[in-house]
């Protein structure tokens, strides 16, 4: 009989790059046309957010945000080896970098033996290659896989009905997407290692933006001014549906299992409603009073516009695993919860502890 753990975190690629260089993305975005004409003077923007920003363009702010995500990352990494899984499953999006034109599953689970990444050689703005730990460009992140717990998976799940997709292996230049590759990065923030094999469960959260944005903010030279949507991706539903019959294959297997959603919730640069300056934090703060009083089951209700409008596309990571833990009864205790205007999204730290 398994078992299994629950464990949210983020993926923000933010964290990877130095203080100086965290909260950049505000200029980038409001460079990029984007923004509003009002909201792009500093003057406009709402309190908190210039109380961040403050005359350093965020670098002390940044380094507070680091302290707590780099605090949220130790704290569940110590509840992952408490657990000491067999393998870990990791809920993450692909924002154009396995998946392109060729084709976009709505979900694919990786039975690959080992991965090999590179996550410092992304050549984009969004992704600068510089990082805090002083790595090497070039430098190689070896992750093994462990394709008898994804086989197990992929077989349990179409047995329920879910016409899954599945992989052999990364065809992405440089290995993992950054939402896999950053949280085992950030899991292992002290590079002291991390000797978990790992399964990348990938959903489409960027639905109707995934080939669109090629992979950015969605500015018109990214998407070669061609605005028109992609189709959407998975329901909220069907994630929650999709996290539950996965918290029953892993019950059910022989192993103890780590099921891990990684994603931060609204951002900014996707997000409408705030002229995608800032996310939406009155739309965060109620999905984090869900979590935090045990009403995860309201995520399979929303729908993708209300999703869309708040920019939480990658919430979806969140509602899978918020299904599996609605299944198995569980509760979140809540690590931490870090609220931003300048750092594109909040970030949310959870536990769902066996017993
Ligand atoms: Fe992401």
């Amino acid at each position: 009989m398994g078992e299994v753990l629950g464990l949210g975190l983020t993926h923000y690629p933010g964290l990877i790059v130095p203080d100086e260089a965290m909260g950049s993305l505000v200029l980038r975005t409001i460079a990029s046309g984007k923004v509003p004409a009002a909201l792009r003077d500093a003057a406009a923007w709402p309190e908190p957010m210039r109380r961040e920003w403050a005359g350093d363009q965020g670098a002390a702010a940044a380094a507070e945000h680091r302290r707590r995500l780099v605090e949220g990352f130790r704290a569940v990494r110590k509840a992952l080896d408490d657990f000491a899984p067999d393998f870990v499953v990791i809920f993450g999006d692909d924002q154009y970098e396995n998946f392109r034109e060729d084709m976009i599953p709505p979900f694919c689970v990786f039975a690959v033996p080992e991965m090999v990444s590179r996550p410092f050689a992304r050549a984009s703005a969004f992704f600068p290659s510089l990082n805090v730990w002083g790595e090497a460009k070039d430098k190689e992140f070896r992750a093994v896989g462990h394709p008898a717990g994804a086989k197990h998976l992929i077989a349990r799940l179409m047995a329920e009905g879910f016409d899954l997709a599945y992989a052999y292996t990364l065809r992405h230049e440089i290995g993992l997407a950054h939402a896999f590759i950053n949280t085992l990065l950030y899991l292992d923030y002290d590079r002291q290692g991390f000797p978990y094999p790992v399964v990348p469960f990938h959903v489409n959260c960027y639905g109707s933006s995934i080939v669109r944005n090629r992979g950015g903010i969605g500015t018109a030279s990214e998407t070669g001014g061609d605005a028109a949507a992609d189709p959407p991706g998975p329901t909220a539903a069907r994630c929650f549906a999709l996290g539950a019959a996965t918290a029953r294959a892993l019950e059910t297997s022989p192993w103890r299992v780590a099921l891990i959603a990684s994603s931060s919730w609204s951002h900014a640069f996707l997000t409408p409603r705030t002229g995608y300056l800032h996310p939406d934090i009155e739309a965060d703060r109620a999905r984090f009073a869900e979590l935090r009083d045990g009403r995860l089951d309201r995520w399979r209700d929303l729908g993708w516009a209300e999703i869309e409008a708040s920019g939480q596309h990658e919430l979806l990571n969140w509602i899978c695993l918020a299904g599996a833990m609605h299944a198995l009864g569980r509760r979140a205790r809540i690590v931490d919860w870090v609220e931003t205007y300048v750092f594109n999204s909040s970030k949310c730290f959870a536990v769902f502890p066996c017993s």
